[in-house]
């Protein structure tokens, strides 16, 4: 099943931090995928702008570098000489005043333009207020800001506050990549383009919502940011909370920019406190020749948690005594991200076989293997009584779709292309960001006070005890992290 291509319209695309891990890891293998798909025009291009001195040839020859390191099959693709074409480099002092009227000389104004701020926040100001200065971008101009987008409440706003004196909320493109990925939208489809979940969707069916986001890899290479922010404020106040508003969500009128995140926003807002005792945090300990958590960021005092689990509730009709339990941390048994909704028992079972019985479970598998597996109980085959057996119906998206549907578009791919077409719906509007701090800061700001140390856990393992505790006590069980 082909996808069906739109060709995007005429774009300058600029790239600040073009050098960067962020650039040549994603960004730009992601736009050379859509160029080799046949989805930018002849005019379209990208233009980098960085401070290290450096030429067009140049950096072309670090993108190819950089192509054959992080999209290996594609280096040799006969459609890359034809995307180098499409890059320049200017050098651009993103707090000085070198580089930009270069800058400006590059720029068309009858095409769509688009300022990725691939670099720190703390640059943020200082881009857009130069942005502006210079003339250089437009009123349709729109700008795209990579997360953290603040580390509190506090700094999230002077954010917003600093972006919005040069840009209009709707210019601003607050990236999380979770929402460019292709099964975290197809929550949506699955949910707002069915029939059959919504009546069940609700406190009355649903027993509980878990959500997993493990990852095997420690922090090492990024030690210095990673040691500022944990898991907190690495994963759960952005990527899970926004798993968590997919789910949660009433129906949207539509599916565009502020009907969607009006709706979002809501569930942010109906999140309650979560008291202590329904929140453990973890560090990684260290195994063989493998270092802990304290070694990787080189900080032997070091109080930032590699994992977080907790129970959340939600203060609304739909969800009122439904717990939504969350966890995510580094150096798991298994790279896995997904949701389950774990539906009720009939209220009456007419088998003598009752205990057999096992809740109904509609599992989504936000990757590896994307996918949706919903499991029913069925009779198992064979004479003599009604057994029951519980069976997953399951449904790999890969295989559903064929072979082109198996090639799941990298979420960069999707957002990069969503900025040109001048879709927000899948970027975070400010208030939404500031509503998951405000969520966020009293849970970070207790273990910022306190002298509590997160809980080791053994790396290879699904984190520490206390978290399967957590979900225990209420008699309910974690699902394995399994690829
Ligand atoms: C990033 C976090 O936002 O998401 C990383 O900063 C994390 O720490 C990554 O590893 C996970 O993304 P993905 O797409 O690999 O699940």
């Amino acid at each position: 099943m082909a996808s069906r291509l739109i060709q995007v319209d005429d774009f300058d695309l600029v790239i600040f931090g073009a050098t960067g891990d962020l650039a040549r890891r994603k960004i730009l293998p992601g736009l050379f995928r859509r160029h080799a798909g046949g989805q930018f025009p002849e005019g379209a291009r990208i233009i980098a702008a960085a401070r290290a001195e450096m030429d067009d040839a140049a950096f072309r020859a670090d993108i190819r570098a950089a192509i054959a390191e992080f999209d290996p099959d594609r280096a040799e693709d006969p459609e890359l000489p034809g995307f180098l074409d499409r890059l320049s480099y200017v050098r651009v002092d993103a707090c000085g005043e070198e580089g930009w009227p270069e800058l400006a000389a590059r720029m068309r104004k009858d095409v769509v333009q688009a300022f990725y701020f691939s670099v720190a926040p703390s640059l943020f100001g200082d881009l857009a207020e130069r942005l502006a200065r210079h003339g250089i971008a437009g009123p349709q101009a729109r700008i795209v800001v990579e997360k953290p987008f603040g580390r509190d409440l506090a700094s999230a706003r002077e954010l917003n506050q600093v972006l919005a004196r040069h840009f209009d909320e709707r210019q601003i493109y607050r990236i999380d990549h979770y929402l460019g990925k292709e099964t975290v939208q197809n929550l949506m489809a699955v949910r707002f383009a069915n029939i059959l979940f919504e009546p069940l969707w609700n406190a009355h069916y649903i027993d509980h919502v878990q959500i997993t986001v493990a990852e095997t890899v420690g922090v090492a290479g990024r030690a210095a940011y990673y040691d500022h922010a944990g898991a907190m404020r690495d994963m759960v106040q952005n990527h899970l909370l926004q798993l968590v508003c997919l789910i949660a969500m009433e129906p949207p009128w539509h599916f565009g920019p502020d009907a969607a995140r009006d709706e979002k926003l809501k569930v942010i807002r109906a999140l309650e406190t979560v008291p202590p005792a329904d929140i453990v945090r973890g560090q990684y300990a260290g195994e063989g020749d493998e270092p802990d958590y304290l070694t990787d960021v080189g900080n032997p005092d070091s109080r930032t948690e590699s994992f977080v689990a907790l129970k959340l509730r939600i203060a609304n009709w739909r969800w009122q005594g439904v717990p939504f339990y969350l966890r995510t941390g580094k150096c798991l048994r298994a790279r896995t991200s997904e949701i389950a909704v774990v539906f009720r028992e009939p209220p009456h079972s007419i088998f003598d076989t009752a205990d057999q019985q096992k809740p109904n479970q509609l599992v989504i598998r936000l990757q590896p293997n994307e996918g949706i597996n919903l499991k029913v109980m069925i009779k198992e085959p064979g004479p003599g009584g009604m057994r029951l057996v519980q069976v997953p119906l399951d449904m790999s998206f890969a295989e559903a779709l064929g072979p082109e549907g198996a090639e799941m578009p990298d979420a960069y791919e999707r957002l990069i292309t969503d900025v040109i077409r001048g879709n927000q719906t899948l970027f975070m509007r400010g208030d939404e960001v500031e509503a998951a701090w405000a969520w966020a800061d009293p849970i970070i700001a207790a273990w910022e006070q306190g002298s509590a140390r997160p809980e080791p856990y053994q790396p290879g393992t699904s984190g520490p005890d206390e978290a399967l505790r957590l979900i225990h006590r209420d008699g309910r069980r974690w699902r394995d992290i399994k690829t």
